[in-house]
């Protein structure tokens, strides 16, 4: 959702704001981190090529074409409805829910193709865990949320304890919980929420994370720590991550895809396409002059 500060004047999306497009690409490159500066040897985590998105006649994603890093966060940006969420979705098959929906072409996790009816989607959603944008625990204690999964794939007890354990230590949650893991999940804050559904999604030890927007609903302190949580996280974890908010591209992802109209209009690293957009649409987008 965008939020009435991200109506610029002519009350179109601007991603900060009312900021003049010299001041935002300012914002932007105070952001960036050359700690995290792009690894472009780290191997190739999950490949898109040719990926086309139907929903029944309706096109909205075309060609595809993307690269996402062993252990580096790619940042998803671009405009409202560019196709963002359904490339997400598409990676661990999230839209087959949806009647019509259809992919044709091909993304690989490794060399497993996520694409076509082959797949095993009990499999991929092991290797590929996903966070939504608004926190959505189970009605469950907080225990029970994340210990589901290992339930149904037949963990015993200690290994079932013991993952509770690092999987809520790994989501910066174990100190504020851990004297309540009988309490209800919905007796946390919107922010632990969201750290709750994140050690959910890592209990089962996936490869791969994808975040929706996961911060968007949250206050800036409970973002602050999400975002330092990714930073965290990816010492582990492949990510792939939608943001609408370019200063969180900028402080978290090392990859950075920009898309427009179901196209991916520039990829690359986040530091040179805040700083050197190859496109003018991109430098319009960053720099905050884009409806
Ligand atoms: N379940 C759906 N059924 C039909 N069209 C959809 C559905 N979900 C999204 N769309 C359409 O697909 C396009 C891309 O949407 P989406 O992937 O949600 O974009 P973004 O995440 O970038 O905002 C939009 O035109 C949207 O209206
Ligand atoms: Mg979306």
């Amino acid at each position: 959702m965008t939020s009435m500060t991200n109506l610029n004047t002519n009350g179109r999306y601007s991603p900060a704001g009312n900021m003049t497009g010299a001041a935002q690409r300012e914002s932007l490159v105070t952001e960036l981190r050359p700690v995290y500066e792009a690894n472009a040897t780290a191997p190739v985590k999950l490949q898109s090529r040719e990926l086309d998105f139907f929903y029944g006649t309706q096109q909205v994603l075309y060609g595809i074409n993307l690269d996402m890093r062993t252990r580096q966060v790619t940042a998803l940006i671009g405009p409202s409805g560019s196709g963002k969420t359904t490339f997400l979705r598409t990676i661990n098959r999230m839209n087959d829910v949806v009647p019509g929906a259809r992919a044709t072409g091909s993304l690989v996790v490794d060399d497993m193709e996520v694409i076509g009816s082959q797949i095993d989607v009990t499999l991929l959603r092991r290797r590929v865990g996903m966070v939504f944008q608004r926190a959505n625990p189970f009605p469950k204690s907080i225990f029970e949320n994340i210990a589901y999964a290992m339930r149904v794939h037949k963990y015993d007890r200690d290994e079932i304890r013991d993952r509770v354990e690092t999987s809520l230590r790994e989501a910066a949650l174990w100190d504020e919980v851990k004297d309540k893991l009988k309490k209800s999940a919905f007796a946390l804050s919107g922010g632990q929420q969201q750290r709750l559904c994140i050690a959910r999604a890592i209990a089962l030890r996936p490869e791969v994370l994808l975040m929706d927007e996961p911060a968007s609903a949250l206050d800036p302190i409970s973002t602050g720590k999400i975002e330092d949580l990714i930073i965290e996280l990816k010492k582990k974890y492949t990510i792939v991550i939608v943001t609408h908010n370019l200063q969180q591209a900028a402080r978290i992802s090392e990859y950075c895809a920009f898309f427009l109209e179901g196209r991916i209009q520039e990829s690359g690293s986040s530091m040179q396409m805040f700083l050197r957009p190859a496109h003018k649409e991109t430098e319009d987008f960053i720099t905050g002059r884009f409806g």
